[in-house]
């Protein structure tokens, strides 16, 4: 990785030359492991804007490129001839699995897809009007006190059958989560049907009477599923990474990655969008809406704009947007005008100076709440059925990281600015 290149820090005309590490792409990053021991300093990088807490073969963003890819496949091919399950093999394992690969993946994930009945009792502890999120919390981790045989993290077997139960068990706790809020019985899996449809199937299905998938609707929630799979260092990533390095079980650091994503500016920002578009309305209120994002004084933003990586579109927005189209071409919606808010919205942005200086560009979860309320899921679903997606990124990145022979538990430093050491003063003299 080293290519001999070296970068020189001097302070107070004592210099220390750090090693600058090469990747296959992206900016090259400089060595700063030896830097605290060698010169007694620290780096300050709140938001780790310009920090790599790792080193990973699995998924490349190129920011200003607006690229991503995955193992080297990028995303816009993957979501155009790939499914879901192909994508989560290629993340776990580095590369396209052979016919024969796939069938026993997919067989492996198909035959974890039940929970202990057990796991019934915990959702009858949550109130009915609990966010989704929030069961779900609760819910991943505590499967960890019911798969006593795949939470020792150091048995490289016991890992392997984690992965798999919680790709696989993810979308049935979604789909109890949001059959819990409805009052409905609970729907369980279906092994013949695909990860997506199956998904679908747990949670609109009803025991009265048949249902049957839609292939353009699983289609769609399968294409949802793969741009969502995995993105690098995010912030839930890094959580769950974290959760991990300190020898936590895998569903307890998952559990960890779902309260991160949860928040408004991670993947809260889908259900967020929506609230937001619903609430513009008409394409005659959008001027007022960019004029307030636009207000230093007003804390609003426009949801679905922005990302701390892209500085260009979001190569997840374009695949979204053709899917949004499909979806309600399908459903006959063409003059949903909720699609006709979004489309104006971002047409107007990109054209506005305050959106063009700062490189704000659609984001994934601009058009993906759209295609999701048409599918007949609330805004509450949202974020869920992200963290159904991205369970196999985390779990993809934890693998990694418990393979690496320089795991340390990770512990960032800090610059503190508190009061220095001062003597305790008894109650009765303040
Ligand atoms: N609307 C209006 N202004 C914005 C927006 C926005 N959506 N996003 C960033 N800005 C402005 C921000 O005010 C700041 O201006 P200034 O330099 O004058 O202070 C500048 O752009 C840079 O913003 P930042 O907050 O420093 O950038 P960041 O990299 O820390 O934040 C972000 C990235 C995604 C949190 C932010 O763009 C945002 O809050 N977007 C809306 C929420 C959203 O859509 N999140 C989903 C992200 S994609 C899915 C995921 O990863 O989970």
């Amino acid at each position: 990785m080293a290519e001999g290149k070296t970068a020189t820090l001097t302070i107070d005309g004592k210099t220390w030359e750090l090693p600058i590490l090469s990747p296959t792409s992206g900016p090259d990053v400089i060595d700063i492991r030896k830097l605290y021991a060698e010169a007694g300093v620290f780096t300050y990088d709140p938001g780790f804007t310009s920090t790599a807490a790792c080193d990973s073969t699995i998924t490349f963003i190129d920011g200003e490129k607006g690229v991503l890819t995955h193992r080297g496949y990028p995303i816009g091919e993957l979501a155009a001839q790939s499914h879901f399950l192909e994508v989560c093999y290629l993340l776990l394992y580095g590369a396209l699995p052979s016919p024969r690969e796939l069938e026993d993946f997919e067989t492996i994930i198909t035959r974890h897809t039940m929970l202990n009945e057990q796991i019934h009792y915990f959702f009858r502890g949550f109130r009915r009007d609990s966010h989704p999120m929030a069961t779900m919390v609760g819910v991943v981790g505590a499967i960890s006190a019911f798969y006593h045989d795949s939470t020792d993290v150091n048995d490289p077997e016991q890992r392997e059958i984690a992965a798999h139960r919680l790709i696989a068990k993810m979308p049935t706790i979604a789909a109890m989560a949001y059959k819990y809020a409805l009052g409905q019985p609970f729907v369980y899996p279906k092994n013949d049907l695909s990860y997506a449809a199956n998904f679908l199937h747990m949670c609109f299905a009803v025991p009265a009477e048949p249902y049957h998938v839609n292939p353009v609707m699983a289609r769609a929630m399968d294409r949802i599923f793969m741009l969502h799979a995995d993105h690098e260092q995010n912030a839930s990533t890094s959580t769950v990474r974290l959760a991990s390095s300190s020898g936590s079980n895998p569903f307890a650091c998952i559990a960890a990655g779902i309260a991160c994503l949860w928040g408004p500016a991670h993947g809260g920002a889908n259900q967020a969008c929506l609230e937001m578009l619903r609430e513009i309305g008409t394409v005659d209120r959008i001027p007022e809406y960019i004029a307030r994002a636009k207000d230093k004084s007003d804390p609003f933003r426009l949801m679905g704009f922005g990302h701390r990586v892209y500085k260009n579109f979001d190569p997840r927005a374009t695949v979204m947007k053709e899917s949004a189209d499909e979806v309600l071409d399908l459903l006959g919606e063409h003059d949903n005008e909720t699609l006709k808010v979004a489309k104006e919205l971002e047409r107007i942005a990109l054209q506005d100076d305050y959106f063009i200086e700062k490189k704000l560009f659609p984001n994934v979860d601009f058009y993906s709440g759209i295609i999701l309320e048409a599918m007949g899921f609330p805004t509450s679903m949202f974020t869920p059925i992200f963290a159904v997606a991205r369970t196999v990124g985390w779990i993809s990145q934890w693998k990694e990281q418990l393979a690496d022979p320089q795991l340390k538990i990770g512990r960032p430093r800090q610059l503190y600015l508190g009061e220095d050491v001062r003597d305790y003063v008894p109650i009765d003299k303040r």
